[in-house]
């Protein structure tokens, strides 16, 4: 098992990574001192693999488990959802000391965190992650929430898990579509922080993509431990926690004009990524040599790195880019890179710049 910290004083916690981990997680519960109520909040397509086995292993360990399953999806997460799953904590009698293990992909995570975060003004919770994407990036750090019909993640808190527990074995289920969306966020960790890594990634893609159990610990883990670098020092992003949203400007407008369905979150950062790469050449001087290696690891990852973006359509796009959580003073800011492995944030890019780019 790797053990990868998150330094934040009386915050702090672990995220335990590997293979059959699930089968622990009472031995890890029991660590943590909690009380003896719990729910596991999943979705449709985990909750039939997994909650079941969780939920009577939990009950042997002498705890009083209860599966609340919501609908595997988006949709899910939002406020109806909430709705129902506080009633469905209130129905177990969760109390002060009880807890909530979210068991799911970055929906059931962030749905389920917020719950716990609110649910008589906060109870405990660890995060169970089932997919490559919460593996790496969204059961890590903290950020909860669901969506509005305004937009994305509108609503939510910071509020740390208590642990954070990655079975690799979960991840064989996983469809391969959803599987490669998470490679995106894993390539993000080596064009932001750590040029060796984004080298490993660039040489291991086939092993990546075959889930190469190895290769997958030691990935998963040093995903981690860059994101537990970063929030560590910027917890509530009022700095360089911004990194961590490298592509994301325009991945999430491209999500949000194309109706949130059309691309997964990864294949949209996919998109935006690329076109950051290519705007940090333009503004930062990022070398061609890493354009051209940054757009070919994406590919290598059956990841697409372009979308033709028609002219009343990029009107769209930059609407959503201004409504971004990240816009401040009405400017829209860029993570841009100076070379792979060090970028720079809060960067304004004019908008010509970015209307060329696109319609080049
Ligand atoms: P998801 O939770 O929708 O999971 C993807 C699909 O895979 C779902 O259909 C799910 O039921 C299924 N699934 C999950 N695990 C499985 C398994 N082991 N076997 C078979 N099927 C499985 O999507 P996601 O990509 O994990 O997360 C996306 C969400 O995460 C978005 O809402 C995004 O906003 C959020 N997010 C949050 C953060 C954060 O910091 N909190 C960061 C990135 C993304
Ligand atoms: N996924 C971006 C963050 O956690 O800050």
């Amino acid at each position: 098992v790797r053990t990868v910290k998150v330094p934040l004083a009386e915050r702090s916690y672990d995220i335990l990574i590997g293979p059959q981990l699930l089968k622990d997680l009472p031995k890890y519960c029991q660590s943590l001192q909690l009380g003896t109520r719990c729910s596991i909040i999943t979705d449709s397509h985990v909750g039939p693999r997994y909650a079941d086995d969780l939920k009577s292993s939990l009950h042997q360990a002498g705890y009083k488990p209860d599966v609340v399953t919501v609908r595997a999806g988006e949709k899910s997460k939002g406020i109806r959802t909430v709705d129902y799953c506080y009633d469905a904590l209130s129905l177990h009698h969760l109390e002060r000391r009880s807890f909530v293990i979210a068991l799911g992909g970055g929906v059931v995570g962030d749905l389920a965190g917020f719950v716990a975060a609110t649910y008589l003004r906060g109870i405990p919770f660890i995060q169970v992650p089932t997919t490559l994407l919460s593996q790496v990036d969204s059961s890590v750090g903290g950020k909860t929430g669901i969506n509005l019909r305004a937009g994305k993640n509108l609503v939510g808190a910071f509020y740390q898990p208590r642990l954070v527990v990655c079975d690799s074995g979960t991840l064989r289920t996983l469809p391969r579509r959803e599987y490669v969306a998470g490679i995106a966020e894993v390539i993000k960790y080596g064009i932001i922080y750590d040029a060796s890594f984004f080298n490993y990634v660039e040489k291991n893609m086939p092993k990546i993509l075959k889930r190469d159990p190895k290769i997958l610990a030691f990935v998963v883990a040093r995903c981690c431990e860059i994101k537990s670098e970063v929030v560590g020092q910027d917890e509530t992003e009022s700095g360089t926690r911004a990194i961590l949203n490298f592509g994301h400007t325009i991945g999430h407008a491209i999500e949000a004009i194309s109706g949130y369905g059309r691309y997964l979150h990864g294949e949209a950062i996919s998109i935006g990524q690329v076109l950051a790469t290519r705007l940090s050449k333009e503004v930062k001087g990022l070398a061609e040599s890493d354009v051209s290696r940054i757009t070919k690891v994406f590919a290598a990852a059956g990841l697409p790195t372009k979308a033709h973006i028609s002219a009343p359509m990029q009107k769209r796009l930059f609407d959503a880019m201004r409504h971004d959580k990240k816009v401040s003073d009405g400017e829209i800011k860029f993570v841009l890179a100076k070379k792979i492995g060090a970028v720079e944030y809060g960067v304004k890019v004019p908008e010509e710049t970015i209307s060329q780019l696109l319609n080049s």
